[in-house]
């Protein structure tokens, strides 16, 4: 594990220690999750979930179709709770210590690989990322990737105007996390294009079948109604990718 990535999974483990509060409430997807999964949910798939973090998406998933969801997190901290998360809600959802690249399951063990909702931008290589995603699918399953669009961390979080931050690139390659409300403040996050996002799924062999840009964040950090939340710009984005039934990689 290089230096960058063992300094942030110990941001995240004191994160979850300390001052992470998981969230409450019913476990739910997103409105466009659900529209983009429905079929495929409906086959009753086998679910492995990279970066699980909080385990919130692995209840929703076991709830709404399902068959097993396996969440892999370097944090043992979540994977301890988010275990016993699981376990209290009575969902078919098992955890596993594990860093990406690197996870600790056989190849072409899922029906589907479901990640994202701030996974990317933990990736220091997303074509090693991209691999490994398509290294779990099997042939003729899916990975989903709902994710903040990499444009978001450009906008200022200002209620009645928005600018881009003068000290923030698209093209940047990382910068340090300075959002108090974020739980691993501090920590450094590294940024990948829309573009270079696609490109490493294909060039990892999956064939994309849906990509689409949104303006609502799939988070609000710190519950902030910002100017550039409301409509007008990119903050999120799904991508919907099909392993070739065959199994050849491109
Ligand atoms: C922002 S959270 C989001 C995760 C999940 N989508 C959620 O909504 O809770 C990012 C998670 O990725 C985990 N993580 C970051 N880099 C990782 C890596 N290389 N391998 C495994 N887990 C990682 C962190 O521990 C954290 O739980």
């Amino acid at each position: 594990m290089d230096e960058v990535t063992r300094a942030n999974r110990t941001a995240w483990d004191n994160a979850y220690q300390h001052s992470y509060v998981a969230p409450t409430g019913e476990p739910a997807l997103l409105a466009a999750e659900h529209d983009l999964l429905r079929d495929i949910l409906a086959t009753r798939p086998m679910v492995v979930h990279p970066q699980s973090g909080n385990g919130q998406d692995d209840i929703a998933l076991a709830r709404a179709g399902a068959r097993t969801v396996i969440g892999i997190d370097y944090s043992a901290v979540t994977v301890r709770e988010t275990r016993r998360r699981a376990v209290a809600a009575g969902a078919a959802c098992c955890y596993l210590l594990g860093t990406v690249p690197g996870v600790p399951l056989a190849d072409s063990c899922a029906d589907l690989v479901y990640t994202g909702k701030g996974a990317l931008i933990w990736m220091p290589d997303i074509d090693a990322w991209a691999r490994e995603m398509a290294r779990l699918v099997r042939p003729g399953g899916h990975l989903f990737v709902y994710e903040s669009h990499p444009a978001t961390e450009l906008w200022t979080r200002e209620p009645d105007r928005v600018r881009i931050r003068p000290d923030r690139s698209y093209f940047g390659r990382s910068f340090v996390c300075d959002d108090d409300s974020f739980p691993a403040h501090g920590a450094v996050m590294w940024q990948w294009t829309l573009g270079r996002t696609v490109t490493a799924v294909v060039r990892a062999g999956l064939e994309i079948r849906h990509l689409e840009e949104y303006p609502e964040p799939f988070w609000r950090m710190g519950g902030i109604d910002s100017t550039a939340f409301q409509g007008r710009l990119p903050n999120s984005f799904a991508l919907l990718a099909r392993a070739t039934d065959d199994g050849l990689r491109g």
